[in-house]
């Protein structure tokens, strides 16, 4: 009788472990996060290519990119009048024949072509950077 109960005990223990299969249920896990993070990785990859992608089909003009890195743009919005004139309407008002008078005016600052209110001076800009500027700008439509 007792052995039958061992015996017994031992196929219970047996089928618990068959059940549960620990080993084999942590196993899955680690492959399944490694899946994951190579799959997290090749997203990764790919989006990166993607933006990449995005840069050389619409390359930024120099203009745009010295704008960028200047303090145009607490006042300036491409289509949004903030506290100087957009881009988009200086683009409206002015021809490429004014782009050197533009420029003169970012490099000096002052006011009275849209308003009172003054442009602040940018005289560490050298002319050719802020006619870029302008070049770009007057390209906003
Ligand atoms: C402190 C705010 C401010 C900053 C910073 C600023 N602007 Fe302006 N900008 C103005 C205002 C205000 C006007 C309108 C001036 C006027 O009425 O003549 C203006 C006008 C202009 C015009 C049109 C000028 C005209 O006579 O019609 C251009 C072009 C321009 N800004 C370019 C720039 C560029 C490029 C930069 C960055 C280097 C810049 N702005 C930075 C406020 C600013």
């Amino acid at each position: 009788m007792k052995k039958v109960f061992i015996v017994l005990g031992i196929s219970l223990v047996i089928a618990a472990c068959g059940g549960t299969k620990p080993g084999e249920a942590e196993g899955g896990d680690t492959s399944t996060t490694a899946t994951n993070q190579a799959a997290t990785a090749a997203t990764t990859n790919a989006d990166t290519a993607a933006s990449k992608t995005g840069t050389t089909a619409a390359p930024a003009s120099k203009g745009a990119t010295l704008i960028a890195g200047s303090d145009c743009t607490t006042c300036h919005k491409e289509h949004q009048k903030i506290i100087g004139p957009a881009f988009a309407d200086i683009a409206k008002k002015y021809t490429a024949a004014d782009t050197e008078k533009l420029a003169k005016k970012v490099i000096a600052g002052g006011s009275g072509n849209w308003g009172d209110v003054a442009m602040t001076a940018h005289p560490a800009l050298s002319l050719d950077d802020a006619k870029e500027m302008v070049t770009y700008i007057l390209s906003v439509k």
